[in-house]
């Protein structure tokens, strides 16, 4: 048997298809045009890459598009003081501060400076709380896309079923934990100090991983038949000494016995970019009253 592939790119495309019909409406119906802004403190060489397609991928659905690029010394004043102005901002929808931050800086204070209304990460603690109690709130754009394909998947029919999380971060694992418990999932997050984690894994009709070790999980920790859904980006050396991007499943053994599998790359990876634009545009209907896109939010 071998599982069906989970095209996520095919997936985002489609999403960022959506946000662009609703920023033209937004425009043509009401004038306004949503505006997102990425702070970026530091010249780390992988967040300049997303830094710089998020603003790409801004600019092609239609929106606008702000950069704030620090020096890697910022201090912490200065870097709140362009939150601040940026909060202040009736143009501004949508604010992302990138991470990693440098280390003199704090990055939760960093995250809850920012408005929870523009929080289109969904880091701040408002958010959090919110999202944790089924409230109307901003969602982390990664797991909002995994949730995305899962309903896709499995055609909204998720309560029930066994999730297994693999991995505990405030990024994915605990707002995906959210997530599939709002959908009626018996959720479990396993981690580092988990016992017996190949069979915890075994029962589980869907499992995301989320841990950022390569090609952790074997094709014999998984049912025959579930759902993986892989959030890892590794770039691990080939043989001829060039580099290779891989999950945090092993794909071949995996494919092997799952149902449905997102591949590395081309699965999650492009996902999160689209749901960070369906964010901006839902925070943007939010903030002038008017009804949300259907199908972006959670
Ligand atoms: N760095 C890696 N992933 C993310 C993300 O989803 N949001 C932000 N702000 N920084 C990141």
């Amino acid at each position: 048997m071998s599982a069906v592939l989970i095209d996520g790119k095919a997936f985002a495309a489609g999403v960022r298809a959506d946000v662009a019909t609703h920023v033209a409406r937004l425009k043509q119906e009401h004038g306004i045009t949503p505006g997102l802004a990425v702070v970026l403190v530091g010249s780390d060489p992988a967040s300049s890459v997303y830094v710089r397609s998020k603003g790409r991928m801004t600019v092609e659905v239609g929106m606008r598009s702000v950069e704030h690029k620090l020096a890697a010394d910022t201090g912490e004043a200065e870097l709140l003081a362009v939150i601040d102005a940026l909060n202040a901002d009736p143009e501004i929808h949508g604010i992302l501060v990138q991470l990693p931050l440098p280390a003199h800086l704090n990055a939760d204070l960093v995250i809850n400076a920012i408005a929870p209304a523009k929080d289109v990460d969904g880091f701040h603690v408002s958010n959090v709380g919110l999202l944790g109690t089924g409230q109307k709130s901003m969602v982390p754009c990664t797991p909002l896309g995994c949730l995305m394909m899962l309903r896709a998947h499995h055609g909204g029919a998720l309560a029930g079923l066994n999730a297994v999380i693999l991995g505990r971060s405030n990024i994915v694992g605990k707002p995906m934990a959210q997530l599939l418990l709002g959908e009626s999932c018996t959720v479990t997050i396993a981690h580092s100090r988990t016992r017996d984690l190949p069979d915890v894994v075994r029962r589980a009709d869907i499992v995301v991983a989320a841990v950022g070790r390569a090609e952790m999980v074997p094709g014999d920790w998984i049912k025959p038949g579930a759902t993986v859904i892989d959030v890892g980006i590794n770039r691990i050396e080939k043989p001829d000494g060039g580099t290779r991007l891989v999950g945090d499943v092993d794909f071949e053994s995996c494919v092997a016995v799952a149902g449905a599998i997102t591949p590395v790359p081309g699965g999650v990876g492009p996902m999160t970019i689209a749901c960070l634009l369906a964010n901006t545009v839902t925070a943007c209907c939010r903030a002038n009253g008017l009804a949300e896109p259907e199908g972006l939010t959670a």
